[in-house]
């Protein structure tokens, strides 16, 4: 696969060897520690933050509880005059795992294994973050209100900053078709948490048991989740489409990272790139009926919580006869 990160480093793996040692990837050793610390406690309360041999030492196995972790990256926010005194963890910033996995317990992260979202932070307290938390890959300024990306074709984009290190990240979501790993450089890629069953995983579900090997538009593909989850499936072609080009970027390197191989047209036309069964586009939906000329089985809209889908349904229902909105 060979697919070189933007941060020029080796972040993108295969998923099938993502996937082999994920399960370990969150364990305790025997000997990893278990600090107890209260989220909602001011944090220099609970424990001395210059004392950072006691609490901040890594386990044998190299790796740290999460709120250690996230203990440590409020430290130096603190020492940094970012966040005061009173600071706790509930309200120090969002820690994005990768790749992220749902899991019932507090994982143990092992080096660049976390992403950091703040609003407060500055590029030298991300750097010094970076520098200082092995386990935290990058910083990323932004509000974790706002969502990120375009929400439609009318709408103005929002990207969070990337301050320090590299955002891309690992998704783990099940599907009955087999795991996939949804890579996202976070700062233009919408947040998704991890759930055991993602209702839209359950919806397509649904849908695909009423077709044998059908062909899908995966109008708003966003990172290509839907869509690759239909060719695991066995559908007999996906075409991939939306209008945020960062999205397709991303989808390109998740068909390949999923056993997908791509193939870039290298044209002026409007095809992106192409596999063995699927085609990846980037175009407004109300205008995809004028490039593309077949119909589908099935048509996926899946657009952002708010979103009018009026116009996006009647686009879909001009290239589909099922049109699933998700
Ligand atoms: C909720 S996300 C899709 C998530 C995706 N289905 C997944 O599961 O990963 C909605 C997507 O709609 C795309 N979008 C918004 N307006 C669009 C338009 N007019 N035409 C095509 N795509 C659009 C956005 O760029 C965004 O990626
Ligand atoms: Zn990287
Ligand atoms: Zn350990």
């Amino acid at each position: 696969m060979g697919i070189r990160c933007r941060c020029g480093d080796t972040c993108i793996k295969p998923i099938s060897e993502v996937l082999e040692d994920i399960e370990l990837f969150y364990k305790a050793c025997s000997d990893c520690k278990t600090e107890k610390i209260k989220k909602f406690s001011p944090l220099a309360e609970q424990i001395n933050l210059d004392d950072i041999d006691t609490h901040f030492g890594s386990c044998k196995c190299g790796k740290r509880q999460l709120d250690i972790v996230m203990a440590h990256v409020l430290k130096v926010m603190i020492d940094e005059g970012i966040k005061d005194k009173k600071a706790n963890l509930r309200n120090a910033c969002v820690p994005l795992v990768t790749p992220g996995y749902p899991s019932n317990f507090i994982p143990y992260l092992p080096e660049n294994s976390l992403v950091i979202l703040s609003n407060e932070v500055d590029k030298k307290c991300a750097e010094k973050i970076v520098k200082e938390v092995g386990e935290v890959k990058g910083v990323l300024k932004g509000d974790a209100r706002k969502t990120v990306g375009i929400k439609d074709s009318d709408s103005d984009s929002h990207v969070y900053e990337l301050l320090a290190g590299c955002d891309l990240r690992c998704d783990i979501i099940h599907t009955p078709y087999g795991a996939l790993g949804i890579y996202k450089y976070q700062h233009e890629i919408h947040i998704e948490f991890p759930e055991v069953k993602p209702p839209k995983i359950g919806i397509l579900e649904k849908t695909l048991k009423d077709y044998d090997k059908p062909s899908v538009l995966d109008c708003t593909c966003g990172p290509g989740t839907l869509g690759i989850a239909c060719l695991k499936a066995g559908a007999q072609k996906v075409v991939f489409n939306d209008i945020w080009r960062p999205a397709i970027e991303i989808t390109l390197i998740n068909l390949e990272a999923n056993g997908f191989p791509v193939k870039h047209s290298g044209n002026e036309g409007e095809l992106i790139a192409f596999g063995d069964k699927f085609e990846v586009y980037s175009i407004d939906i109300r205008e995809l009926a004028n490039y593309l000329d077949e119909k589908f089985d099935i048509c996926i809209v899946d657009t952002f919580p708010g979103v009018d889908t009026t116009e996006f349904i009647e686009a879909a229902g001009k290239l589909g006869k099922k049109v699933v909105v998700i």
